[in-house]
């Protein structure tokens, strides 16, 4: 096919998502197919995608196993409600997801991140509510939170442009302090030291409100769409402790850090600490069919189950809930993972992608670089009165030699599949490295 019929006519109708949309048109960029760990764009330039999609293609492009289970159930069942009735895949994804892990009894299936996030602060409130603790209406996010798009999400998240044009948001939400610090961590390899009682914040919201109407806390255990942020070393066990002790749940949005990006399954897994639900979306289906999943723990749906017989126990769910393509496509995904064992891959390559990425710390402009697991992050100095200009220039410049790379502020983020080789390792950062040579 020609290239300029690969190319749409007019771009115009198209209002695209978190784009500067007038300078995208006047210099679109358009990707038309992908294999592997590569793009291909639509003036037939091959791109390596260094950051999985958005965060999603864990195992890398059009892998043939998703791609034949997706055929495969397009012809046999395309869709089937998922209220009041089902079909076979859903549940069986639902027993492959929760095997994955140890005191998580039940998902509830969502399409996005934003979805599980908002359904998982309803279940919290919800729960609350079913277990007599009916004035535990309070919602605890965290500065620099990102949670999707949702107004629940939005709410708790804490990043200032998602949330200051949208009015006064969910009422009877607070932000624990986030967890950056250059001055205590910068250039850290891994987890910080220094940070930990950073959690204690929670005992202060705890004070100023009282326990008894908080439900939940959410936080990511990695925070990556806000530019990387790694926790300090018992952060997170000291949230889940705080949590413990006032009867308030835990949640974890694992949207990016679940399905082996840490080079475990979850990040729950990883860190060793285990919240009471805990989302995800992205890697579920390798990003080829929208999906999400909330996790349980033992003990939360049973508490629903009381509700008069016949009824309804939770009032909320989505038309395309368990999906029959996205389930299809899940447990295809899950196949794929287990054959290439991509989350032990990921710990295994994860020292060489930290020593890769440290090597840019004396390059110029680089004001920190950290790393966990297959997570990267490279803070560049703004520059004075145009901040992010630096960074979308690495990225323009990054995109014209063949790599995808993510940025937010001014900060560069790095998540590429987990099907990458060392010499793919290599090409990101020898190119990162050119690039920022040459930026302003
Ligand atoms: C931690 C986290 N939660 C939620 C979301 C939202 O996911 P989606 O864009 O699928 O709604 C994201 C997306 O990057 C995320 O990183």
């Amino acid at each position: 096919m020609s290239t300029a019929l690969q190319m749409p006519n007019d771009l115009d109708p198209y209002w695209m998502p978190f784009t500067a949309n007038r300078h995208f048109k006047a210099n679109p960029k358009l990707f038309v197919e992908a294999e592997g760990m590569y793009y291909k764009t639509q003036d037939n330039r091959q791109v390596l995608d260094a950051t999985a999609g958005l965060w999603c293609c864990n195992a890398g492009h059009r892998r043939r196993r998703i791609v034949e289970a997706v055929q495969k159930q397009v012809e046999t069942l395309d869709y089937a409600p998922s209220f009041q009735l089902g079909h076979p895949l859903a549940f069986e994804f639902a027993a492959k997801l929760t095997a994955m892990i140890d005191g998580y009894d039940q998902v509830f299936f969502t399409n996005s991140g934003s979805e599980s996030v908002d359904t998982a602060l309803k279940i919290a409130l919800a729960y609350q509510r079913a277990i007599g603790q009916g004035t535990r209406t309070r919602l605890i996010g965290r500065e620099r939170g990102y949670h999707g798009v949702g107004f629940g999400g939005i709410s708790v998240g804490g990043i200032v442009n998602n949330r200051k044009t949208f009015g006064p948001l969910l009422s009877g939400t607070d932000h624990l302090p986030h967890t950056h610090s250059l001055e205590h961590n910068a250039f850290t390899r891994g987890q910080p030291e220094w940070g930990a009682h950073l959690a204690d914040d929670l005992e202060r919201l705890v004070a100023l409100h009282d326990a008894s109407t908080i439900a939940a806390v959410i936080v990511e255990p990695l925070a990556g769409s806000t530019g990387v942020l790694v926790p300090p070393q018992g952060y997170l066990k000291r949230l889940r402790e705080i949590c413990d002790r006032h009867g308030i749940l835990l949640i974890f949005d694992e949207v990016i850090t679940g399905f082996g990006r840490l080079g475990a399954s979850f990040a729950t897994e990883y860190f060793g600490v285990k919240p009471d639900l805990f989302t995800t979306a992205k890697g579920i289906t390798n990003g080829v069919i929208p999906m999400g999943a909330v996790f349980a723990r033992k003990g939360i749906y049973d508490a629903f189950m009381d509700a008069p017989d016949g009824s309804i126990e939770l009032f909320h769910g989505y038309t395309y809930s368990g999906h029959p393509l996205a389930a299809a496509a899940g447990l295809a995904t899950l196949e794929v993972y287990r054959e290439d064992d991509l989350f032990q891959r990921a710990a295994g390559l994860s020292p060489y992608f930290e020593d890769a990425l440290h090597s840019l710390a004396d390059h110029p402009h680089v004001i920190d670089v950290r790393n966990l697991g297959m997570v990267g992050g490279v803070e560049l100095a703004p520059i004075s009165g145009k901040p992010t200009a630096r960074a979308m220039e690495a990225f323009q410049k990054c995109f014209d030699r063949g790599l995808l790379i993510r940025t937010t502020g001014d900060i560069i983020a790095v998540s590429p599949p987990l099907i990458i080789e060392n010499r793919e390792i290599d090409f990101i950062v020898d190119t990162l490295g050119d690039v920022l040579k040459t930026v302003h």
